[in-house]
């Protein structure tokens, strides 16, 4: 539906009463009514690297989800504040990996003998708290858009290096399989639910990468069998998914990669072209419309939208522009010292990596 004009308006006007004081962030997954808001647009690695881009910004107002503002308040200047519209925009897969329960496991791997050899690495869709750990414990955090590079940092970093990767078993397990040579026999999944993961010492011993059992509750929808379909339907189809789907839709995609490769690609693409992409839906709207000339249709029957991602809207958005306005700073996120030295260690060490 187009957006309430009233609202567009007075986010317009708040934009402008705030002029230099206020930087836009804006996710692929953010509506359109948001994201035509936005300073910046791009997947969570462009958005990590672009949030510093105005330390004169006394606010970061960030149209993401909860993991992304607080990088961005990790990332950002002390005196810059990281602003959420609305606080109940979490991500369901980041959720799935607790700190306590990830200590858990690498008490795990130290009973087995093996903690020496792993590499921690997380998934940007993490807490804050996740990503100190791996500060910490010398890992790094890792994007959908450098997830072979990080792999390849991580087991350059000690002889018969081991990964423990999360909180995206799917992510980890694309990028081993297809992207370092290993195979599924490499790879085992430890479930934070069961005593010791669900795994005996010895499995733990054996393998190169513990996948931790958590998915995106979006992206784990697309099947292999709709692939299928799409081929037998429309000749010459161009599968493009990303990297969050499951394996199985992924050894029958032609291409994988994160929101800003899938926007590339599609901006790429040569006009008559016909491309079903598998990711969340307001991204994939918005590039059918953007390229009338191509045949662009979605990876799945149903409506598939990020359910968080959604709950920033335009009047969440107004609301905290017009508290700015006002002298107030609404749904402020912040992430304690301890944690935010210990997580930036990890940032850092993505961000040094080779593009
Ligand atoms: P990217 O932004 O890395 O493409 O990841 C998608 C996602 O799920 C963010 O939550
Ligand atoms: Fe989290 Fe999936 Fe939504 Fe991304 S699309 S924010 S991974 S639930």
């Amino acid at each position: 539906a187009p957006s309430d004009p009233d609202l567009v308006a007075r986010a317009r006007a708040a934009k402008e009463a705030l002029g230099d004081r206020v930087f836009v962030l804006g996710h692929h997954y953010q509506r359109d009514e948001v994201i035509a808001f936005a300073d910046v647009t791009g997947d969570s690695f462009k958005l990590a690297r672009d949030a510093a881009a105005r330390p004169e910004a006394e606010f970061i107002v960030f149209c993401g989800v909860h993991f992304m503002a607080e990088s961005a308040d990790i990332l950002t200047g002390a005196d810059q504040k990281v602003i959420l519209p609305d606080l109940a925009a979490g991500c369901s897969m980041a959720d799935m990996a607790r700190l306590a329960q990830v200590e858990d496991a690498w008490d795990a791997l130290a009973d087995a003998g093996v903690v020496d050899s792993v590499v921690p690495v997380t998934y940007m869709n993490s807490s804050a708290d996740i990503k100190a750990f791996c500060g910490r414990n010398g890992g790094v955090v890792c994007t959908s858009s450098n997830a072979e590079v990080a792999l390849g940092w991580a087991f350059d970093q000690k002889p018969d290096a081991k990964i423990l990767f999360f909180p995206d078993q799917h992510l980890g397990r694309n990028t081993a399989v297809q992207k370092m040579g290993l195979t599924l026999d490499d790879c085992v999944v430890w479930n934070p639910l069961r005593p010791n993961g669900g795994l005996a010492p010895e499995q733990l011993r054996d393998a190169k990468m513990i996948l931790w059992k958590g998915h995106c509750s979006v992206h784990g929808r697309f099947s292999p069998a709709v692939v299928d379909e799409l081929r037998a339907t429309i000749p010459g189809i161009n599968i493009l998914v990303h990297p969050e789907c499951q394996h199985e839709v992924v050894l029958k995609a032609d291409l994988v990669g994160s929101t800003e490769f899938i926007i590339k690609t599609i901006q790429a693409a040569p006009a008559g072209s016909s491309w079903a992409i598998g990711t969340e839906l307001n991204l994939v709207k918005r590039l059918a419309n953007a390229h009338p000339d191509k045949n662009i249709v979605f990876l799945d029957k149903t409506v598939c939208y990020c359910s968080t991602m959604n709950r920033i809207d335009l009047p969440h958005f107004v609301w905290a522009m017009e508290s700015l306005v006002a002298g107030t700073v609404p749904n402020q996120i912040t992430v304690d010292p301890e944690t935010e030295k210990w997580a930036l260690v990890a940032l850092e060490r993505m961000l040094a990596l080779p593009a």
